[in-house]
């Protein structure tokens, strides 16, 4: 029976797929980093671009500066975006996120901006 299973060309695709599926949402995570927050935030959330340090981003790799935020606000930020200590006139710092992205897209960029402390 086992040897049915693993032999039928039916099979082998699905059991690949199952295979695969952990890494290519942990691939998920860091596209949509790469695509929506890496402009300012960096590759390894230390701000350290030319839009990050005109925007004036925070170290995410900073403990203090993770440990001054909870996953919940982190949400809530990124969800309806950035306004507070805004310098000129009320201007948006971070559009908000959550017409681009899920809740559990946004939960997966918090844990990926989570293993940027040092
Ligand atoms: C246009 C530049 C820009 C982009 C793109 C951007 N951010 Fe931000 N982000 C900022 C600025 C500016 C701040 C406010 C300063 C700070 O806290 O670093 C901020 C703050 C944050 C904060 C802290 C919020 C708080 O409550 O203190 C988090 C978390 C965050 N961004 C995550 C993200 C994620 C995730 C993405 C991608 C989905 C993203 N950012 C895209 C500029 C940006």
């Amino acid at each position: 029976m086992k040897f049915l299973l693993f032999s039928n060309p039916l099979v082998k695709p699905l059991l690949l797929a199952a295979a695969l599926a952990p890494a290519a949402l942990a691939a998920d995570a860091k596209e949509n980093w790469n695509t929506h927050c890496m402009a300012c935030h960096g590759k390894d959330g230390k701000g350290q671009t030319k839009a990050g340090r005109m925007a004036g981003v925070k170290d995410q790799s900073d403990a203090a500066y993770q440990a001054s935020l909870t996953d919940e606000k982190m949400l809530t930020s990124i969800k309806e975006g950035v306004k507070e200590g805004v310098k000129e006139g009320g201007k948006e710092k971070m559009k908000p996120f959550k017409d681009k992205l899920s809740d559990d897209e946004i939960k997966a960029l918090i844990a990926q901006i989570r293993s940027f402390k040092k």
